[in-house]
């Protein structure tokens, strides 16, 4: 006799509980004896409640190899779906590490894909939660497929959504790959774990004794620049991803989220009239100033364990976001050097890539000089901020708090590059060099010449700075718009801001430019 449909409907009861279930209670409670939450607990946590549509639960893999034929793989291994986030749709793939180690198989890679799809064609962002062993073994190249058409998703989402990925267990070898493909990563300490080469591999290969830790640790890749965020677990790194979205639009036809009422909101800031220290060369911290500028002293900062001499990050003036980047006196006087202009060019894109404004701090005393920088290609890398502020449509406001000197001065979006506003403080300084540098070439025969060598120095470079290293001369070439008192600041920004929400900025038609690599 045939089912009932209340049998039918027992067994599909059943189905989806047990394949909810993942690997079951006995690697569940390994997942929580690490620290670590299940896959579905991580997108309950990250999700509006009762906004999840789970899609593909039923997908089971077609593998006969390895005694593998008839092995049911619950989910095959990941979790995929769509919900709210604040309100605003994502779509999600959180690999089940209960499930054959959440490792990636040919119908595991077609539900990412097909979820990735569907992120395109909705234009919603893409949460990809890592916990996998990597390739499935047993499957082979049906595997190492999934990956490579999960990389080439990420490429056709890369621009049109946001993609964020949580590394919040094992992500290694090509694996690595699809999170280096996304915009952010959020990696979370202890259990998060992010390396192409192993430790084993490298000692066999070059004799290193390395621990995982060391190798792909989140404090390993927080300083090589590879991870953008650091979470000290599952929750808290699910939080900061829901503050990440928070400050990007769903997609690159849409503005990012106002949270403003409307009004701009500016009283003046005399705390800022004093930040600058009355000698040059003395550092102080750039994110005071950003703090103090932006709503509520809310900054999200990205990348803050590598490249510390630049400060790049997301906040809001009046409840809209913008891009900041900034220079860091207090981290080698702020100095621009391979791995700063990495880090800036890469949010600058990002910004310009999500119709993001950006508004620049500046105080830079140069590109930095030395054999390795040049070796490893500071021109080359240095070109990469030149090229993408200069590629960049949204609006760019310039702020010249005090050095901003030669090439570095127009790589940090000077008037030249497009920038759409440029202010100065009283205490700006642009040059072509600093004015110790600059009095041994000018006036290098005169010094040698004077009785007090030394005392004609210190002379000249007084006068060079009264002459040149002020924002006056700047101002009179039109290169800078107004020179702000410092309290100011945020005014000037609103203004500023509102003035170029309607901007306009049609760039001739091409395939793409080619930015330096
Ligand atoms: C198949 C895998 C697997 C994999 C783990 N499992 N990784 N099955 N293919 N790649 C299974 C295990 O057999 C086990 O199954 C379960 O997942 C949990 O794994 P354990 O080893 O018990 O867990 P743990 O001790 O926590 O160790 C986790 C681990 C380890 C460090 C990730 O599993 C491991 O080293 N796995 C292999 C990693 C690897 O070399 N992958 C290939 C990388 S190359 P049962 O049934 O016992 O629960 C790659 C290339 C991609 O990914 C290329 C793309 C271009």
């Amino acid at each position: 006799m045939a089912m009932t449909t209340k049998e039918k409907l027992e067994r599909l009861r059943q189905t989806k509980a047990r394949l909810a279930a993942g690997g079951g209670d006995k690697r569940i409670a390994k997942q929580h004896d690490l620290g670590k939450l299940t896959a579905r607990e991580r997108i309950a946590l990250l999700f509006d409640p009762e906004t999840i549509q789970e899609m593909f639960l039923f997908a089971q893999h077609r593998n006969v190899n390895f005694g593998m034929m008839g092995k049911e793989m619950p989910g095959d291994g990941v979790v995929t779906g769509v919900g709210a986030v604040g309100g605003r749709q994502a779509f999600f793939a959180s690999q089940d590490f209960t499930v054959s180690g959440g490792s990636v198989g040919e119908m595991h890679a077609d539900k990412i894909c097909q979820t990735m799809e569907m992120a395109l064609k909705s234009g919603a962002p893409l949460v990809f939660i890592n916990d996998s062993g990597g390739a499935r073994i047993q499957e082979g190249i049906d595997a190492l497929s999934g990956y490579g058409r999960i990389f080439y998703r990420h490429v056709l989402l890369s621009g049109v959504v946001p993609q964020i990925s949580i590394i919040a267990g094992p992500c290694a070898g090509g694996a690595a790959y699809s999170p280096a493909l996304m915009d952010f990563i959020i990696m979370v300490e202890g259990t998060g774990e992010l390396f192409i080469t192993g430790p084993q591999v490298i000692k066999q290969v070059t004799g290193e004794d390395i621990s995982a830790a060391d190798l792909g640790g989140v404090f390993a890749q927080m300083s090589s620049g590879v991870v953008h965020l650091m979470a000290k677990d599952d929750q808290d790194a699910l939080r900061l991803c829901q503050k990440l979205l928070s400050f990007l639009p769903s997609n690159n036809l849409e503005d990012p989220p106002d949270f403003g009422g409307g009004e701009l909101v500016f009283a003046p800031d005399a705390y800022l009239d004093r930040v600058i220290p009355d000698n040059p060369r003395d550092p102080y911290d750039i994110k005071d100033i950003i703090l103090r500028v932006v709503d509520d002293g809310d900054f999200l900062e990205i990348q803050d364990h590598f490249a510390l001499n630049a400060v790049v990050g997301f906040a809001r003036i009046n409840g809209r976001t913008v891009g900041v980047v900034a220079n860091q006196p207090a981290v080698m006087a702020g100095v621009l050097d391979i791995d700063s202009s990495d880090k800036i060019s890469r949010h600058v894109r990002f910004c310009n890539a999500f119709n993001i404004p950006l508004v620049t701090f500046v105080d830079v005393p140069g590109f930095m000089p030395g054999i390795q920088q040049e070796r490893g290609g500071i021109i080359r890398h240095g070109a990469k901020m030149l090229f993408s502020y200069s590629a960049a449509t949204v609006p760019k406001i310039t702020v010249l708090l005090r050095k901003a000197y030669g090439g570095a001065y127009l790589a940090m979006c000077g008037k030249d590059l497009g920038s759409d506003r440029v202010a100065a403080w009283p205490t700006a300084e642009v040059a072509v060099m600093g004015p110790e540098g600059a009095v041994n070439i000018v006036y290098r025969d005169q010094i040698k010449s004077a009785e007090d060598p030394k005392a004609a120095r210190e002379k000249f470079i007084n006068e060079y700075r009264e002459q040149f290293a002020n924002p006056f001369v700047g101002g009179s070439r039109n290169l800078i718009d107004d020179i702000i008192e410092p309290k100011d600041t945020r005014r000037y920004l609103s203004l500023a801001l509102e003035s170029l929400r309607t901007k306009r900025d049609i760039r001739p038609q091409k395939k793409h430019g080619l930015i330096p690599m």
